[in-house]
């Protein structure tokens, strides 16, 4: 379970409280009234679907991502779906991602019908590698899905200079990365189209599933809209064979409230990954992750040779750490027919095998980093 910590607070007897690896909690309480507030509005206008407060929340996450328009879905996995497929992309086709990320990547290509061809990942960021990405380019490759992976950009210009001298698409998953930048611009809008998630624990997180697709192309935006609605412009009137992926009115109620916010949430992330590099930065057992000044640390992540051992001394003290991922995409079972074996992506192994990710959420309390270096001052 990913949040609500008052359970935790009583089982460890140690005189700190536990530290969540995220915490939802202040920041429910924080804005309750305006919450309380969104729901009597959405509930006295009855418009739970398509509504108002969903058009004004994409009006705003498109004017906060410098993008022309914003639609909502169902969830990030849709969004890449839903991108991917208003693009074209179709079976037969390969889109190159990077080895680590959340299987959702993966997913979003699969549900195309497309094949997803895996690349290695850079071994200081855990971002795609775009020589990779060149050295993996075949007659049918359609697009390139980077992954701003722990809430960083991955290497953009590049990307986006191999995209256009070999006409492929370029597609961010942004679902770690609401209000990164990269040098100006923002997650979301560098790629042809841009795929976020609102999944509870993300930076703009709703409470519930939800997801939206971004993009400068209004034909696509129509399209992307389009097949988020069964395939339908007017009421049973199907020009194609769509899905029912909408982000529901009150989500985005719920989220219109969070974004005037999220700048604030992320500069305070970076301050606590401030205090986490200059804490752990000098134990030789612990390797940091390299993050530009654009990154808003959706996840803090580690790297030790006994990861599993740093873990339980961490969850014996109440820091609850995590792992993200402990798997490869290529080494999960749903992606064994993809035909790799260990070995095939070693940067991406060796992420699964020795991350760890620490909390981080705006509201951490500051001796954090002083407590897990306490814990960390020694090899396990
Ligand atoms: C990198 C990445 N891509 C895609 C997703 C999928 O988003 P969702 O859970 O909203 O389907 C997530 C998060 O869950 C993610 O971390």
């Amino acid at each position: 379970m990913l949040y609500i910590d008052s359970m935790l607070q009583n089982s460890f007897s140690h005189s700190h409280p536990p530290v969540p690896l995220v915490d939802l909690k202040p920041a429910i309480v924080r804005f309750k009234e305006p919450f309380m507030e969104a729901v009597e509005r959405v509930l006295s206008r009855g418009d739970f679907i398509k509504g108002e407060e969903l058009s004004l929340f994409e009006a705003e996450f498109a004017a906060f991502s410098g993008v022309a328009h914003a639609i909502g879905c169902a969830s990030g996995t849709d969004a890449l779906h839903l991108g991917l497929r208003a693009l074209g992309v179709q079976p037969g086709d390969e889109v190159i991602m990077p080895a680590m990320t959340f299987v959702a990547t993966a997913l979003g290509i699969t549900l195309t019908g497309a094949r997803p061809v895996l690349v290695d990942v850079d071994p200081e960021t855990g971002l795609i590698d775009p020589d990779a990405v060149r050295r993996a380019i075949t007659p049918r490759t359609r697009a390139i899905l980077p992954v701003h992976l722990f809430g960083q950009c991955a290497a953009m210009d590049v990307l986006a200079g191999i995209a256009t001298e070999r006409g492929l698409w370029l597609v961010e998953d942004a679902a770690q990365a609401h209000g990164a930048r990269h040098g100006e611009r923002r997650a979301g809008s560098m790629g042809v189209v841009g795929c976020f998630s609102f999944f509870p624990g993300k930076n703009l997180g709703a409470f519930g599933d939800g997801g939206l697709v971004t993009t400068n192309d209004p034909a696509l935006a129509d399209r992307i809209a389009l097949l988020g609605n069964w395939g339908s412009r007017r009421k049973y009137h199907h020009e194609e064979m769509g899905f029912n992926s909408r982000l529901d009115t009150l989500q985005a109620a719920f989220l219109r409230i969070k974004l005037r916010h999220l700048d604030e949430g992320n500069a305070a992330r970076r301050r606590h990954a401030q205090r986490y590099d200059e804490a752990l930065g000098d134990l030789p057992h612990i390797r940091l992750t390299r993050h530009d000044a654009g990154s808003i640390y959706h996840l803090y992540v580690i790297r030790t040779p006994a990861r599993d051992e740093v873990l339980a001394r961490l969850h014996a003290e109440g820091i609850q750490a995590g792992v993200h991922y402990p798997f490869a995409v290529h080494q999960l079972q749903a992606y064994r027919w993809l035909g790799h074996v260990t070995g095939d992506f070693p940067v991406a192994e060796d992420w699964a095998r020795h991350s760890l990710s620490l909390p981080i959420y705006p509201e951490l309390p500051e001796d954090t980093a002083q407590r897990v270096a306490r814990l960390l001052s020694t090899h396990p």
